[in-house]
């Protein structure tokens, strides 16, 4: 094979460029370590009024509580002004002592894995996917497990959720099966330890990596080279294989995704018992997802035949959207005059909120309102909106499950 003097040109123009990506991608991600080290990133705490609402009592009952040295042995911080300031883990522990129950699933209610894809990059997979996890997480005290999985190897979420360790496990490495295990220790153990603790007490998250986006060349070699179709099968389940062995230690999980119909998401699809379809209200964005629709559809062909159990939902959230936008509201009238009732009620509004926290990798629900970019009234406004969709989301996980449906019985 002969390759032309032009193209060897271009070959090694794009060499060069390579070379100042990669040492320039280097310093970007020293820069983003240095700046995302767990240890430094704090959840916001809360006043006294604010655990108590969290808690579902008044201050005068806490105070009480307090008086009664009920709460001595847990180690709570005084903020500046003297009064204290709550972590969520404090408010756990107080929970303990209160005997509020934590409301997790029974045996019998399924483990919830929500898959968020659309083909669309940029339609707010990710901030919808990690402002939800936090408010599922910090804006009840039922006290859900939940598991986050980047399945982007460029790694946003993560970067919301900055694992405990600087140089973690990926999703990808397990799926690709690269973990050399050491005398004693067991698959089961490495996939546990892989779902790091972030800095919100009940989420844990199982991280990208750039060298995920290896996975994608690997299995396509591999299929390219495997002459029986029966023998490629168990590449679909990768994922399935690393969520089994910690299925008991959440509750929820969910799977921020690439815009991308890519094996990673074959994968994904095979975990998921549920998916959420962000959509942008703009015109060529609408397009765009009712042409994704078709090759959904086709692709969940393949995998319903590789024995996937169905959807418990398959919802449409309308993100980012501009009240007071004539052609978004007329989208979005379209959007749900076409899909109905599996349109979430609300949409993620676009909020300044939203942004100016994503700029520092922050959710709107990691910031006091004092703390925020945005005004008191914009952040609090964006915490009410997440807050009315997790909520209609919390109601499709738990028709979902026997225990609430029990529980509805009784109350009956
Ligand atoms: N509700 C919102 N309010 C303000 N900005 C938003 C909102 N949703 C998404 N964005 C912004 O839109 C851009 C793309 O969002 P992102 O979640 O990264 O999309 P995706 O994951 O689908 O590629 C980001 O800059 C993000 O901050
Ligand atoms: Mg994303």
């Amino acid at each position: 094979m002969t390759i032309k003097q032009s193209a060897l040109k271009t070959y090694q123009l794009l060499k060069a460029t390579a070379d100042v990506a990669e040492k320039s991608l280097e310093g970007r991600i020293q820069h983003y370590r240095a700046h995302l080290k767990s240890e430094e990133k704090e959840l916001r705490t809360y006043t006294q009024k604010a655990a108590a609402d969290l808690l579902g009592c008044n201050n005068r009952t806490l105070k009480r509580r307090h008086d009664q040295g009920d709460f001595d042995h847990i180690e709570i911080r005084r903020g500046a002004n003297g009064h204290y300031a709550y972590t969520l883990s404090n408010i756990y522990a107080m929970a303990e002592v209160m005997g509020i129950d934590a409301d997790h699933r029974d045996k019998d209610d399924k483990l919830q894995v929500i898959v968020i894809n659309s083909l669309k990059g940029g339609c707010g997979k990710t901030t919808s996917m990690v402002n939800i996890a936090a408010a599922l997480a910090t804006t009840n005290i039922k006290r859900y497990r939940i598991g986050i999985i980047d399945l982007d190897p460029q790694g946003s979420s993560s970067s919301f959720f900055p694992p405990s360790e600087p140089d973690p496990i990926t999703v990808g490495d397990l799926m690709r099966d690269c973990i050399d295990l050491e005398e004693n220790e067991t698959w089961e153990q490495i996939v546990s330890d892989a779902f790091l603790p972030t800095h919100i007490p009940n989420i844990r998250v199982l991280p990208s990596g750039m060298d995920d986006f290896y996975f994608e060349h690997e299995i396509a070699t591999i299929l390219r080279e495997s002459a029986n179709y029966d023998q490629t099968r168990h590449y679909h389940k990768l994922l399935e294989k690393v969520i089994e062995p910690v299925k008991d230690q959440f509750d929820i999980i969910l799977i921020d995704t690439a815009p991308s119909l890519n094996f990673m998401f074959y994968n994904a699809l095979m975990a998921s018992t549920s998916m959420l379809i962000p959509v942008h209200p703009e015109a060529v964005d609408f397009d765009a997802n009712n042409k994704y629709l078709k090759r959904l559809g086709e692709i969940y062909h393949t995998v319903a035949a590789l024995g996937h159990d169905g959807w418990d939902f398959m919802q449409f959230l309308v993100t980012n959207y501009v009240k007071g936008n004539h052609s978004q509201r007329d989208i979005v009238k379209d959007v749900r005059s076409a899909f109905g009732r599996q349109v979430m009620s609300y949409p993620i509004n676009h909020s300044s909120a939203i942004t100016a926290s994503s700029s520092s990798f922050n959710t709107i629900f990691d910031q006091k309102t004092s703390d925020s970019l945005a005004s008191r009234e914009s952040l609090v406004k964006a915490q009410e909106n997440i807050k009315d969709v997790v909520d209609e989301l919390e109601m499709l996980i738990r028709s979902n499950w026997p225990s609430t449906q029990s529980q509805l019985e009784a109350t009956k």
